[in-house]
Formats: structure tokens, sequence, C-alpha cells
């Protein structure tokens, strides 16, 4: 039985039993690419367009990977370089490129919906790189495989996603993905970027970061969006680093075994102090190897493979 879903666009509503598919397969995945011929043949002929309407470097590039080692022939759209720039609309665009007989297409934008919207005007299979402040699914469903490598188990964990959780699709995918697989989710960070609707849907919050590390067995950094920020989210960026920056002396507060994430890119000494980050609790690195499987999994899945 394959998935239950036709294109990932979020985890909000993805059942248990499809995340655990995704999961198993990506690690199954994960054990091919330890081998000395990490290409499989599975979506050979399937043509796949990354549409990038915002930056990306792990997500980029590890989908583009992940293509290639299912022998499915990736095409990257530049923004910079395309019509868009001379006023082309994005149902246009995605139209046209349609029209090239595409068959699956990844999509980061700076709005959120545009991957449903891609949906309602295309019969590619599309999948969510990151929409607005909505949903990165692939981010934390990679989030999770990390996780249940390293203990072994997802349900009756206690995760703390710490810092700018108002901006951070990040921390929306993964309180989704990790309450259904059982986990619990605590949200840290100053109190206006913290978004109520958490509350409502029954997730903890606190402005406290001590309360919220207290008995994780995963804390997970977010990057202080200083790109996104509206003007008085809070005083300074040295306040913020000192009540919010996980360092030595809270990791030391924490059991030994604590696992300490985070999806990149990293504001070194703000969210995150350096050597915590290049520490041994840190999976930082293994969260961008398992972005890899984990993406194989999902386009296999979903292009194909157990679906076909
Ligand atoms: N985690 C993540 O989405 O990183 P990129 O923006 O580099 O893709």
């Amino acid at each position: 039985m394959g998935l239950s879903i036709q294109h990932l666009l979020g985890l909000e509503g993805v059942s248990q039993r499809d995340i655990t598919l995704m999961l198993d397969t990506a690690d199954s995945f994960y054990k091919v690419l330890q081998r000395e011929i990490k290409v499989v043949p599975t979506l050979r002929g399937k043509t796949i367009v990354n549409l990038f309407y915002e930056n990306s470097t792990r997500t980029r590039i590890s989908f583009e990977i992940a293509e290639k080692r299912l022998s499915a022939s990736p095409l990257n759209f530049s923004v910079s370089t395309s019509s868009v720039n001379k006023g082309e609309s994005l149902r246009d665009t995605i139209q046209n490129i349609e029209a090239m007989k595409i068959d699956m297409v990844v999509v980061r934008h700076g709005s959120a919906g545009v991957p449903y919207f891609l949906t309602q005007c295309t019969d590619a299979v599309i999948v969510n790189a990151g929409d607005g402040l909505h949903e990165h699914p692939t981010q934390a469903l990679l989030d999770m495989m990390t996780i249940r490598q390293k203990l072994g188990k997802l349900e009756g964990l206690k995760v703390a996603i710490v810092g700018d959780i108002f901006h951070s699709r990040v921390a929306r995918s993964n309180a989704w993905g990790l309450r259904t697989m059982g986990a619990d989710v605590v949200l840290c960070g100053p109190p206006t970027l913290l978004p109520q609707h958490y509350e409502s849907l029954g997730v903890p919050m606190t402005d406290n970061l001590d309360e919220a590390l207290d008995g994780a067995d995963v804390v997970m950094m977010l990057r202080l969006q200083r790109e996104r920020q509206a003007s008085g989210a809070f005083p300074t960026i040295r306040e913020y680093r000192n009540r919010y920056c996980f360092d030595l002396d809270k990791l030391y507060s924490l059991p030994e075994n604590v696992v300490v994430m985070h999806p990149g890119p990293i504001n070194r000494g703000i969210e995150l102090a350096s050597d915590v980050a290049d520490g041994n609790n840190s999976v930082i690195l293994q969260q961008v190897t398992n972005g890899v499987a984990l993406r194989m999994a999902v386009l296999y899945l979903l292009g194909g493979g157990e679906n076909g």
C-alpha cells in the first residue's frame, strides 16, 4: 500500500501511517546511500522541476541529489533568469512548464498556499519545499527521521522547539508531524514571536527557556529570521541572545544524551552557540545527510514508487 496523499503540501492532516511509510522508506534509501553505487533506477524517465522562488542551500541541493539518485531528470528553474522577471504570472509559468511534459514540481515560494495553488492549475505532482510562513514538510520529516535514528522512537518524547516560532514553517510542520507521531511538543520564544493559535491547537507555549528545556529529549533551535522581522518583535539581538541562545551552560543542565537540532542556516552565537552546534550532542549535519534519503523517499512514493 502506498501513500494516501497525491501531493505533499504540508503535514497538517497527514496520517500516522503515511508519515511512518515515508520515514521507513527514507531509512531504506539511507542504506542505499551508504553503498558504493548510490543510484537506483526507480524514477527513470520522470522529469522533476525544482521551482525555487526563495533562496535555499540545503533543500534545493538535496532535492536535486535525491532526484539524480532516483535516476529522474531534474530541471532547476532559476527565477532570476526566467520570464518571471518580465512579469509572467505563477499560473502562466507553471502551465508553460507543464506544456513541456514534466511529471513533478518541487516548489519553494515566499507566499503561503502556493503549492496548493499549483495543484489547481497543473496535473503534475507537487511537493512543498517551504511556502511562506505555512509549512516545510520535508524538513520536519527529515527531523523526525533523525530523531528516530538517535533515540529509536518518536512516541512519548518531549521536543522543545525554541526561537522565532512566528516566522517558522519548520516549527509548524514539526508541531503537526511530531504530535501525529505521539511526541510532546513545547514551543518557546519571546511572547511577540509565539502565535496564539498554537494554544488553541493544544500546543503548550512558554517564553521561559528553562521551562521549555525541563525534561526535553530533543532541543530544536530555530533561526531568528531577521529578514522577516517587523520592527519591535524584541528589543535587541543582544537581549534575544541573552534570553534564548542555547549555549554550553544550558546544554550541561540537560541529560547527557539530549539531541540538539537546527534546520539551518544557523545564526551562530545568536540562537545557538558554536560549541554546541559543533559538539557531540548536535545532529545538525546528520539532518542534512538524512535530507537526501528522506527526499528520495517522498519523490519515490509520490512519483511512481509504491503508488505506481
Ligand atoms: N533548512 C532549510 O530549509 O535550509 P535552506 O533554506 O538552505 O534550504
